[in-house]
């Protein structure tokens, strides 16, 4: 798919369909020209009220202008676009456009108030890249590829080219960053393995230019992390830790961390889950799948900051020599864990590796897990759940979060939830019963990263969606680049 940026006039565009978001019934000044060409077409549909007065409705035709039919897709637009609203109209000519026959597509911005021009091609690319995923890894006979091949935007005046090339750049990164999310995500428990995830990230990090670095079982032994590998011990697969070092910053500048969940299948372990849609949990790499995303939209846009990823991934199985309820093992941290559910499993690998990461002197850590069925139940499948220990990071992500409209939602971190952890037989249980226990796992974490600033995203309910739509999202890709990004310009500002 190729894209570009286009300082034309409406009238002179050569594409197949030309898409028109407009605020209103009457022709814009700007399109008179264009109207004049289709006999008064354009203005005359606008004036029949065809076009609903709703803002996303559209209107598809095709005009006589010049010697052929042209397409031509009318959108409502409000008079004042605001950020959220422009993310809607992206979704809404993505689909349009995705889902036509059109091979080359003209979208004219002049007349869409409020957003500037980067952020409408960083919303619109993004939604087109995302639009086109397929999964076809294992379909004989996959979904057709949309026939879209280009996209040209036209801006309105000289002055919005450059922004409108960077929202470009940032849009396809992020679109490229999900998408490669998804994939992962997508892949089932047999073919996405702790091995093939390394693999991956091996891979991106040879085609970038970013140091890898996976390490094995032993290694794992050697560094002390029983908690880890108390999870992974119940499989015939070996487990992975994963380090991707990104150094686009300044050799002195501590990196930012990101720590995703790698579960390549959960299957419960010996607290085995019940079978129905069991499936989905072949989704528990998405914090794993969301760092790799996420590298990979910070390699593609060369970002001038630091940034580690460091990724446990293992499976969580059922065996004679997997870890029984009641099992005591001793985390990197030297604190005792006892098991008391082998589907806690998120929290006993990611304990280690944050532990581990801390020797990368991050000034930042923000790990991302599919981590409770319970953050589910208090926030749905519209927001990630996300605690800090500091209240500026967390206000710079939730920051993020509404800027990519990748939404998050602050959670509690209060100690008196630390009494639900407390253990008999060890320093600390590994489940915190019923109340509240996207919160307690959260609360298990913080025991980890007590050094460090640390943030946790809870994507149980964000990472994939179930139902006829089921599949990887991606998120929360968007909320981290956007993250990275103000990073990086705040950096670039001192
Ligand atoms: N991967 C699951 C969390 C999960 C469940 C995500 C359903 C999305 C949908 C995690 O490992 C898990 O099993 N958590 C348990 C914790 C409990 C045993 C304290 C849960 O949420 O039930
Ligand atoms: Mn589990
Ligand atoms: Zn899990």
């Amino acid at each position: 798919m190729e894209f570009s940026i286009n300082l034309t006039s409406p009238e002179k565009a050569q594409a197949d369909c030309l898409v028109l978001p407009i605020a209103g019934k009457k022709l814009p000044t700007a399109l008179a020209k264009l109207d004049e060409a289709g006999q008064g077409w354009i203005s005359a549909l606008l004036a029949s009220g065809e076009l609903a007065e709703k803002s996303g409705s559209t209107l598809a035709t095709h005009l006589p202008i010049g010697n052929k039919p042209q397409k031509i897709v009318l959108v409502q637009v409000d008079k004042d676009v605001n950020a959220a609203a422009s993310r809607k109209l992206a979704d809404t000519i993505a689909k349009v456009l995705v889902g036509g026959k059109s091979i080359s597509a003209a979208v004219w911005l002049g007349g869409i108030r409020g957003v500037d021009a980067g952020a409408l091609t960083h919303a619109i690319t993004q939604s087109i890249v995302a639009e086109s995923y397929r999964f076809t890894a294992f379909k004989s006979e996959p979904d057709p590829a949309p026939l879209l091949a280009q996209i040209a935007y036209i801006v309105a005046k000289k002055s919005d080219v450059d922004t409108a090339e960077a929202g470009l750049a940032r849009g396809l990164a992020v679109g490229h960053g999900v998408n490669f999310a998804r994939e992962l995500g997508n892949l089932p428990g047999n073919a996405c393995t702790p091995t093939y995830l390394a693999d991956e990230a091996v891979k991106l990090a040879r085609h970038y230019g970013i140091k890898a670095d996976v390490l094995e079982a032993a290694d794992m032994e050697k560094l002390g992390m029983g908690s880890l590998l108390s999870v992974a011990k119940g499989s015939v697969q070996p487990p992975k830790l994963i380090t991707l070092e990104y150094r686009g910053g300044a050799k002195s500048a501590k990196p930012i961390a990101l720590v995703g969940k790698g579960i390549t299948f959960d299957s419960g372990g010996i607290s085995l889950k019940p079978g129905e849609g069991m499936d989905e949990m072949k989704y528990d790499m998405g914090g794993a799948a969301a760092v790799l995303g996420t590298f990979r939209a910070l390699a593609e846009l060369g970002l001038p900051i630091n940034v580690v990823g460091v990724i446990p991934t293992c499976e969580n199985m059922p065996a004679g020599n997997a870890s029984k309820p009641g099992d005591v093992v001793k985390s990197m941290s030297g604190q005792t864990i006892e098991i008391l559910n082998t589907d806690a499993e998120g929290r006993l690998i990611l304990c280690d590796a944050l532990t581990y990461t801390a020797k990368f002197e991050p000034e930042v850590v923000i790990d991302l897990a599919t981590l409770t069925g319970a953050c589910i139940i208090a926030l749905g499948h519209v927001a990630s759940g996300l605690y800090a220990n500091n209240d500026a990071l967390a206000d710079e992500l939730l920051a993020a979060a509404d800027e990519s409209g990748d939404k998050a939602w602050r959670m509690p971190l209060w100690d008196d939830y630390q009494e639900q952890l407390k253990s008999n037989f060890a320093d600390v249980a590994n489940i915190g019963g019923r109340p509240a226990g996207s919160v307690t796992a959260a609360c298990f974490l913080a025991r980890f990263t007590k050094d460090y600033t640390w943030a946790h995203l809870d994507i149980a309910g964000t990472a994939w969606k179930s139902g006829a739509a089921k599949g990887a999202t991606g998120r929360p890709v968007p909320l981290l680049v956007e993250y990275l990004a103000q990073r990086a310009a705040k950096k670039a500002k001192k």
